[in-house]
């Protein structure tokens, strides 16, 4: 299993969940010493190999240095989000050029290793359903990557391509953004869930491994949103 983002977040709790159900796992991420601890956490299980969505010759070697890839997520991304008045060109263009494109070559450069009977969990968010705020080009790019996860699953049968749109977590990536940006977020997603809660992202990551075990569902877009896309 290849968990590329899986040096912390989400991906690193589907490491956890799927080394403590047996398998193998090889995280990817752009930073070693994040990567090292997070595999050391793991135990034998797993491997780590630095790499960067947003380059195809990372890419390229990062995927021919291994055998053989029966799953893959990719939670790796970088961007930036905010409305269209006030973002550069350039940061409305990030979560395209990391999250969608990123995932995109993620899985060209994985599908000559890919097995028949293996899977693909694209990342989306469930804002490209229901924006919780200006950020259009965000809710774009996750509304895309459903698309995305549509039309793979189209071009690669017999591997099964699904796509998973978490609502707001509270796990690493909030951690990592301001504290007033973040409560403020978290009220409102309270507020807004049937719910009334956020989630976990052990939460996401059972959701991310019945895609990868579950034999006939594909092309499908699961989300464990609390809710929060039904108001
Ligand atoms: N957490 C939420 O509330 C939430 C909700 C909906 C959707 N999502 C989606 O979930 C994904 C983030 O996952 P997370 O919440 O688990 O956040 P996270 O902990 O920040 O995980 C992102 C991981 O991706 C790696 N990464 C970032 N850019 C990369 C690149 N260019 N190449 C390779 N690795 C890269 C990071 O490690 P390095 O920096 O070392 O590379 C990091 O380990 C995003 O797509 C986000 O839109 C999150």
């Amino acid at each position: 299993m290849v968990l590329i983002g899986g040096g912390s977040g989400i991906g690193l709790r589907v490491a956890h969940q799927a080394v403590t159900a047996g398998a193998q796992v090889v995280l990817g991420g752009r930073s070693s010493a994040r990567l090292a601890v997070a595999a050391e956490e793991l135990g034998d299980r797993a491997t780590w190999r630095t790499v960067d969505i947003t380059d195809g010759t990372s890419l390229a070697s990062f995927f021919t240095e291994l055998d053989r890839v029966d799953h893959l997520f990719t939670s790796a991304a970088s961007y930036r989000v905010g409305p269209m008045m006030q973002l550069s060109d350039q940061d409305a263009e990030s979560p395209f050029v990391s999250k969608f494109w990123g995932q995109y070559h993620a899985v060209k450069a994985a599908v000559p290793k890919l097995a028949e009977d293996g899977s693909i969990v694209l990342m989306a968010g469930a804002a490209g359903a229901r924006p919780p705020a200006a950020a259009p080009a965000y809710a774009a790019c996750n509304a895309a990557v459903e698309g995305l996860g549509r039309g793979l699953a189209v071009e690669l049968a017999p591997v099964r391509v699904n796509v998973v749109s978490p609502g707001t977590i509270d796990g690493n990536l909030w951690a990592h953004r301001p504290e007033e940006d973040r409560e403020a977020a978290f009220a409102q997603y309270r507020r807004d869930t049937v719910l009334h809660r956020l989630g976990t992202e052990d939460e996401i990551a059972q959701a991310v491994l019945f895609l990868f075990g579950n034999g006939f569902t594909t092309g499908s877009t699961l989300y464990p949103d609390g809710g929060y896309t039904l108001r």
